[in-house]
């Protein structure tokens, strides 16, 4: 796997510390009590393990299964709530965690669906947001890093469902793309 790695582009030491800032960023931004996170899966699920267990309150936690990628380098451009049931929102502050925001599909599409289920507040935590046009309006409350527009794997995003346990966020060798993560 790590063969199929051309460069890492944010290693597992800097992603530590900068959760460790955003971990106190959330801390110091919340009031106790009633705050609801919602991890979208599965690329968000390295990203919250880490980031939540820094965080020393009381907090309820749920994930929401979407997809938009569908394995592949582009966004479909539809976002899909593959779930048969909606977690209970209404009146919570909810903050969505998220691993990337490059279009805003998701994360608009998300949002919408938390204010339209009532949600009181929707707030937006995600490890990486590309620098390039969004298609939706949308911003994360909190952002881990702004990367260039290319294509990255690991710390839970996938190439074909493949390399999320990569501890770093990288980008894969042209042969590892062309081979469709076999
Ligand atoms: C990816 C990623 C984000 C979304 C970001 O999810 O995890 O949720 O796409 O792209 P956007 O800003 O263009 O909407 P994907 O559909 O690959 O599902 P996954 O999390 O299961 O990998």
């Amino acid at each position: 796997m790590r063969g199929d790695i051309e460069r890492i582009l944010i290693d597992e030491e800097i992603i530590e510390k900068r959760l460790d800032v955003m971990a106190a960023e959330i801390e110091r931004d919340f009031p106790q009590g009633n705050l609801l996170v919602i991890i979208l899966l599965k690329g968000a699920l390295v990203f919250a393990a880490d980031l939540l267990r820094r965080v020393p309150r009381q907090l309820e936690l749920e994930c929401l299964n979407v997809s938009s990628y569908h394995g592949g380098t582009e966004s479909s451009g539809v976002v899909n709530f593959l779930d048969r049931s909606f977690p209970e929102v209404r009146g919570r502050h909810v903050l969505l965690l998220d691993d990337i925001l490059d279009t805003g599909r998701t994360l608009h599409a998300v949002a919408e669906r938390l204010r339209t289920e009532g949600a009181e507040a929707v707030h937006t935590c995600v490890l990486l947001a590309k620098e390039r046009p969004r298609e939706e309006e949308v911003n994360a409350d909190y952002t881990g890093f702004v990367i260039g527009d290319e294509f990255v794997v690991g710390y839970g995003l996938d190439y074909q469902g493949r390399y999320r346990n990569l501890p770093f966020v990288g980008v894969l060798t042209l042969d590892a793309i062309e081979r469709g993560g076999a």
